[in-house]
């Protein structure tokens, strides 16, 4: 059977992560969570005290920076590892959400990650989820969703995964991050968050998880 490349674009929060992972268990296909990847660099830089203007101890900082995910043997979640640490949880936290903007507007920053990304899916048979999937990362992508929810509910949604962690956020500061994140990843220079040409759009404000699975698993399976 023909191995595909399914990539997921959108805004903060909208619920690409869930839909991806659960795709990509459908298909029998890996899921990367790129988001995780810019957010390991940015815990990274934020630990070690990297300067974001000085790009030579940005390519420094890069070149020691090793990310890779395995499966939690209890979980069953893929966790974000970064030099060896499992760092699923911390890049979660609100104190990295604030940073990760700033970090992935960074040329070199994307250049490093999309490179791993694009190794990561040579052989296809992929399910990733991004900013610039569709666009940098595989443009020939059989399979582009460009997700997107109400930015109160994106908010509503992702204040209740804090909270399931433990961390007590107010919906204010929630939706405030949000909207500064897409407002940076929009405007930026460096690959911006934008729809692909070809990308099928998907507002899943009022869709359950159930049904935004069957539709991309069903789009997926037009392309196979
Ligand atoms: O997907 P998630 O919200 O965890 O991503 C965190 C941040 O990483 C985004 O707000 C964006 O700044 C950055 N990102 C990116 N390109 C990607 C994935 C994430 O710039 N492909």
């Amino acid at each position: 059977m023909p191995k595909i490349i399914v990539a997921i674009d959108g805004y903060s929060s909208c619920g690409k992560s869930t839909t991806a992972k659960l795709v990509a268990k459908q298909l029998n296909y890996p899921y990367i969570d790129t988001g995780a990847m810019y957010r390991a660099v940015t815990l990274y830089f934020i630990q070690n005290h990297i300067s974001l203007t000085n790009p030579r101890e940005i390519e420094q900082a890069l070149s020691k920076v090793q990310i890779s995910f395995r499966r939690h043997p209890e979980l069953g979640r893929n966790d974000t590892y970064l030099n060896g640490l499992n760092v699923e949880d911390e890049i979660r936290k609100m104190y990295v959400s604030e940073r990760v903007s700033e970090v992935s507007a960074i040329a070199e920053v994307r250049h490093a990650l999309v490179a791993q990304q694009q190794r990561m899916g040579k052989t296809k048979g992929i399910v990733m989820d991004g900013r610039d999937i569709g666009t940098v990362v595989f443009p020939q992508a059989e399979l582009k969703i460009f997700m997107t929810a109400d930015p109160l509910i994106r908010a509503q949604r992702r204040q209740l995964e804090l909270m399931e962690k433990g961390d007590i956020v107010d919906l204010g500061v929630v939706l405030e991050n949000l909207r500064t994140r897409d407002h940076i990843d929009t405007n930026r220079a460096e690959s911006p968050l934008r729809q692909a040409e070809d990308a099928i759009y998907i507002d899943n404000s009022f869709m359950t998880l159930d049904e935004q699975v069957e539709l991309v698993v069903r789009l997926a399976d037009e392309q196979i």
